[in-house]
């Protein structure tokens, strides 16, 4: 019985979260070695429109239509069957596993969701662009996020390194000299809806402050592009170290990020910010030459793993 699987790795923003949301734009890569991956198979002797749904990392067992109207999985099901009946749809049993830890900034939702996608389309002989996949993971990632940028399911589909601006075609990026990241877990998990929530209410607040940071952000990711592009990575440390400032009085950093990103810079890190839509998740850190002491600065600042990523074309 053919099998069709298919995986979308996780990602990280290296500049410009919660700005993208305004307008801004934001830099974020793939990292390919978190991945979600999904394998979908007919059951032969099954009744058509049975769905069976495996996801062992949230102890999910159930069948498509037990779950609620509004979960996401249902919705990325639905969203590939289009006008077709889910009920007619040959029996199957989906299995999905990821090795990209949930509500930390690293994109596992829209990869879930890509995978599922593309995955399930193939299932149906269905042949999807990249473009199609994407913007089907779009409309799945509203359900978690509210109003997301559109950021998170264009590095996940097309697995490129992109500078995104809401508006604009995408545009992928050139990475004139690979540069390493150290990606540390705060060990407090992230809330990116919450965050997103919370940015709302200030800029309602204040649209004139908050928007003082969106464009201070969007100026620091334009500088980060022609670093990036030009092969002058290592430039990017100040950049960070700006850009976290930012986060911090938008109010989306915590304790525990604030504290690896002073441990990561005491080390000698050249630069350290939240990646994601933080209150907790990730932090990412430009380790510059001592990639070890830095690795090891975070873990004894009480991250609980660190994980080492090349930015790469
Ligand atoms: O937490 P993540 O990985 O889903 O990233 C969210 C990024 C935000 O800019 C905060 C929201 C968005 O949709 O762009």
């Amino acid at each position: 019985m053919p099998a069709f699987s298919a995986s979308s790795p996780g990602k990280i923003i290296l500049f410009g979260e919660h700005a993208v949301v305004y307008g801004e734009p934001a830099l974020a890569v793939p990292v390919q070695t978190l991945q979600a991956r999904v394998i979908v198979q007919a059951v032969i002797s099954g009744t058509s429109g049975e769905i069976w749904i495996e996801a062992p990392e949230i102890d999910l067992y159930a069948f498509l239509d037990d779950l609620s109207g509004d979960h996401p999985l249902r919705a990325a099901v639905a969203a590939v069957a289009g006008e077709e009946n889910l009920d007619r749809i040959p029996a199957c049993r989906v299995q999905i596993t990821s090795t990209i830890p949930p509500s930390s900034g690293l994109g596992s939702s829209a990869a879930v969701s890509a995978a599922v996608i593309r995955a399930f389309s193939a299932f149906l002989g269905k042949r999807l662009s990249d473009r199609e996949i994407s913007d089907l993971t779009f409309e799945v990632e509203k359900i978690y996020h509210g109003t997301p940028s559109g950021i998170d399911n264009s590095v996940v589909v097309f697995q490129k390194p992109v500078y995104f601006q809401k508006g604009s075609p995408l545009q992928f990026l050139a990475i004139g000299s690979p540069f390493e990241i150290l990606i540390a877990d705060s060990g407090i998990a992230g809330d990116t809806g919450k965050a997103v929530a919370a940015v709302r209410d200030k800029w309602l607040a204040d649209q004139e402050d908050c928007g003082r940071i969106f464009t201070g952000i969007g100026r620091l990711t334009r500088k980060a592009k022609d670093l990036i592009t030009s092969g002058n990575p290592l430039g990017l440390g100040p950049l960070m170290v700006q850009n976290q400032a930012y986060l911090r009085e938008l109010g989306v950093s915590s304790p525990e990020l604030d504290r690896l990103a002073d441990r990561a810079l005491q080390a000698g890190a050249l630069g350290a910010k939240l990646s994601g839509g933080g209150l907790g998740g990730h932090l990412i850190a430009l380790p510059g030459e001592n990639v070890e002491g830095v690795r090891q600065a975070l873990l004894d600042g009480g991250a609980k793993s660190v994980l080492l990523t090349t930015v790469q074309g």
